[in-house]
C-alpha cells in the first residue's frame, strides 16, 4: 500500500453527534454540516433533532434522525446501524451527550450517582464500542468527547459531574494511546461555561446555591459565558485537522469582559 492510499481519507465523512438536540451538540451538527459532513443526530428528544435537521436541509446539507439513548446498549446499537445504513460508513464520533444534576455529594442518593457516571462515561463508550472498530478496521476516523473544565477544576455541588469527565479525561487520554498508529484520532473538546439548556431543569434555590459556591471557591471570576457555537467551531477544528495532524486537547473559555481602564493593573 502507497503512503498515499494509506493515508487515504474520503471526501465524504459522515459524522454522529451525540446530545444533538439542543445546546453544543445542536450548535455542532450544524456546523458540521456546513462543513459538508453528513450528519446523524441522536439524543432522546428527536423532534428536537428533526428541528436542526431541517435546518441542515433547508441549506443544502444532509441529516438523518434516529432516536437515540446514550444508557441504552439496544438503544446505541440500533442508532449506530440506523446511521450507517442511512449515510454510509460512520467517519466522525462527536461525544457530546451529557448530564448534570447538581447535589452535595454526602446527601446525594447513590443510584442518581450511578445514573449521571452512567450517561456521561459509560454512555461514551458504549458510542465508542459501537462506532471504533469500524474505524479501526477501516485506518481511519475521528472521536471527539466533549469533556468539561471540570475535569480540572472541580466545583462544589458537581462532584458526580467533576468524578464524570474526569474519568471520561481518564478514558479519552488511555484510548488514544491504544489507537496509536491505528489511524484512529481521539480527542478532547474541554468547554468552560456555555449558555445551553444545561441547568434548565434545576431548581432555581439549588441552581443560586451552586453559582455562589462557584463564587465562593473562586471559580467564576466574571460572569461571561460561551455560546455553544463557540465549541462546535473548536469541535470543526479537530474534525478538519489533516491526516499527519493529531489535535489532541482544546480548552475553550469565555472571555472575560474588558475591564474599565482604572483597573488596568
Ligand atoms: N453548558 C456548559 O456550560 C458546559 C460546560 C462544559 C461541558 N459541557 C458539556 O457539553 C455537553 C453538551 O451539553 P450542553 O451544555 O449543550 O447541554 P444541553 O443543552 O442540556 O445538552 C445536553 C444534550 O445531551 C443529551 N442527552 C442527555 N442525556 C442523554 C441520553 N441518555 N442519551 C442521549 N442524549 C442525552 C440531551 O438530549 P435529550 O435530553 O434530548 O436526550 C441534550 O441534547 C455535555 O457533555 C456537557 O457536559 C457543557
Amino acid at each position: 500500500m502507497s503512503p498515499r492510499e494509506r493515508y487515504h481519507r474520503p471526501a465524504r465523512r459522515p459524522v454522529v453527534v451525540t446530545g444533538a438536540s439542543s445546546g453544543i451538540g445542536a450548535a455542532t451538527a450544524l456546523v458540521l454540516a456546513a462543513a459538508g459532513h453528513p450528519v446523524a443526530l441522536g439524543a432522546r428528544r428527536s423532534e428536537r433533532c428533526e428541528e436542526v435537521a431541517a435546518q441542515i436541509r433547508s441549506t443544502g446539507g444532509e441529516a438523518f434522525v434516529h432516536p437515540l439513548d446514550v444508557s441504552d446498549e439496544e438503544s446505541v446499537e440500533t442508532f449506530a446501524k440506523a446511521a450507517a445504513a442511512a449515510l454510509g460508513d460512520i467517519e466522525v464520533l462527536i461525544s457530546n451527550a451529557g448530564s448534570l444534576a447538581p447535589g452535595t455529594i454526602h446527601e446525594v442518593e447513590p443510584s442518581r450517582i450511578a445514573a449521571e457516571l452512567d450517561v456521561n462515561v459509560v454512555g461514551a463508550h458504549r458510542m465508542i464500542r459501537a462506532l471504533v472498530p469500524g474505524m479501526v478496521e477501516r485506518r481511519r476516523g475521528d472521536v471527539v468527547f466533549v469533556s468539561s473544565d471540570v475535569a480540572v477544576r472541580a466545583r462544589p455541588h458537581m462532584a458526580a459531574y467533576a468524578a464524570g469527565k474526569w474519568g471520561l479525561e481518564g478514558l479519552a487520554h488511555a484510548m488514544q494511546m491504544e489507537l496509536e498508529g491505528t489511524g484512529v484520532r481521539a480527542s478532547i473538546v474541554r468547554p468552560g461555561p456555555t449558555w445551553s439548556e444545561m441547568g434548565a431543569d434545576w431548581d432555581p434555590e439549588e441552581g443560586a446555591r451552586v453559582l455562589n459556591a462557584w463564587e465562593r471557591f473562586g471559580l467564576a471570576r466574571h460572569p461571561h459565558f460561551l455560546k455553544p457555537t463557540a465549541i462546535a467551531e473548536a469541535i470543526g477544528t479537530v474534525v478538519a485537522a489533516p491526516r499527519g495532524v493529531h489535535i489532541n486537547l482544546i480548552e475553550v473559555s469565555p472571555e472575560a469582559p474588558l475591564a474599565d481602564r482604572s483597573e488596568d493593573r
